[in-house]
């Protein structure tokens, strides 16, 4: 990931964000501010800086003995191509997720909800290194935690 556009977009970020609190005092400013707010696509580095969160993001799966088990088997290029993919659609971006929906893809693996909340730390630990900050990290497992209910089957 390039870290100079990571940080260039997260300074046009704060500009924008300067610039619709100015457009919120006028007549037309929440539409304005409505406009210029950036996808969290865009806000999170776009498909560059996502599929390097997901490599590392794997890795850490991939050396948590509280999960891993469940991964013995998994095809890790493909699932690391549709996370990419499922992670930029859901925010907002170009890409399609062609992949399974979360409950036939997660069928028969009795994933306990303390094993679904191990994989979310992970992914947080992942996005703290990458210096994402809170609010984006908030909106992502926004996105994310409405999938739980699909995937813990076991208890
Ligand atoms: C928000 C949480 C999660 C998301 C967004 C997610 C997403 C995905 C996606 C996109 C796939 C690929 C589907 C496909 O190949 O068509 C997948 C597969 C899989 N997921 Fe998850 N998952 C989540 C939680 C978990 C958890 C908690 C576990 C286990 C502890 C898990 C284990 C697996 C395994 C083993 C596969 C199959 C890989 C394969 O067959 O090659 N997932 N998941």
């Amino acid at each position: 990931m390039s870290v100079m556009r990571q940080i260039s977009g997260w300074v046009m970020m704060g500009i924008m964000v300067v610039m619709s609190g100015c457009a919120e005092t006028g007549s037309s400013g929440g539409a304005m501010q409505k406009s210029m707010q950036a996808s969290l696509y865009d806000r999170l580095g776009k498909k560059e800086a996502i599929t390097a969160v997901v490599d590392d993001f794997v890795a850490r799966v991939a050396a948590d003995s509280r999960i891993n088990g469940k991964f013995a088997n998994a095809n890790i290029p493909r699932l690391k191509q549709m996370l990419v993919d499922q992670v930029c659609e859901a925010s907002g971006g170009p890409c399609k997720y062609t992949g399974r929906d979360m409950k036939s893809a997660h069928a028969g693996m009795a994933i306990t909800s303390s094993q679904f909340d191990a994989l979310v730390g992970d992914l947080v630990a992942t996005l703290s290194k990458f210096k994402v900050p809170s609010r984006e990290q908030g909106e992502l497992l926004s996105v994310l935690g409405p999938m739980k209910k699909d995937i813990v089957t076991g208890m």
